[in-house]
């Protein structure tokens, strides 16, 4: 079986209202459709690297590409888990971790996005409280780090609900133009102040060690 092979994909994360995990490629292919049908306000730019901007059908093999692309470089030093995002069983969008030599710096990053239409309802907080809850409680991490462009107010609220303290600025390009990035910072301890997702993870200690954590 699959999982035999690639423990990742018996990983699923849950909460009250969402199932997080590895999907299949139909799974993949609605989240491409997601994708195109709009993420954001095509008049700003949330993400550093504008990759929204590209026409329909390139936008819609890339996000399969980058999908396959996360799991084949996958190493125990060096990885990035693109976990779908569903609600009531319908892909609604994409909440990734990743970590590099995790058992040693013990810090992790995150990055999502929801299709316009699902956004606003909580989900970009329960999902984020998902893959926090792998980081600190599955994985050990000690510290999760995440980054917003200025003006995204959305994803700054999820990451101040969490309880998130403002960590620095990073100057970026962005469509060609200088974009402030407000780097942010969630430590154990007020990830342990401010949970209130509960979450179960299952099937996480085949992974440990394919993610550097065992
Ligand atoms: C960022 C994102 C994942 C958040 O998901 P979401 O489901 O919309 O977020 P939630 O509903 O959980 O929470 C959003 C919070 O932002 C707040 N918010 C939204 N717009 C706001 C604004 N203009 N000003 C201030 N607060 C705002 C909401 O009030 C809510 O906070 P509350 O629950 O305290 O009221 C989602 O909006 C998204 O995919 N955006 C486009 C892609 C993106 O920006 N990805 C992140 C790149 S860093």
């Amino acid at each position: 079986m699959l999982v035999d092979h690639f423990p990742l994909a018996g990983l699923r994360l849950t909460t009250p209202r969402l199932e997080l995990r590895l999907p299949t490629e139909e799974e993949l292919s609605a989240l491409a459709d997601l994708a195109v049908e709009g993420i954001h306000d095509p008049s700003v730019m949330p993400f550093a690297i504008a990759w929204t901007d590209q026409p329909p059908a390139d936008l819609a093999r890339g996000v399969l590409q980058h999908h396959w692309s996360r799991l084949s470089s996958l190493t125990p030093r060096d990885w990035w888990l693109n976990l779908t995002v569903f609600h009531d069983g319908v892909v609604v969008g994409l909440q990734s971790i990743g970590a590099t030599d995790l058992a040693v710096t013990r810090e992790v990053g995150t990055g999502s996005w929801l299709g316009r239409r699902h956004q606003g309802r909580g989900i970009g907080t329960e999902m984020r409280a998902a893959v926090l809850h792998l980081a600190f409680a599955g994985l050990n991490a000690e510290e999760a780090v995440s980054g917003v462009l200025e003006g995204n107010e959305a994803s700054l609220a999820v990451s101040r609900k969490l309880g998130y303290r403002l960590d620095g600025v990073r100057r970026l390009v962005v469509r060609g133009a200088c974009a402030v990035e407000h780097r942010l910072r969630l430590t154990r301890a007020e990830w342990e102040r401010h949970r209130s997702v509960p979450v179960t993870i299952d099937g996480l200690a085949p992974c440990l060690p394919l993610l550097g954590a065992g």
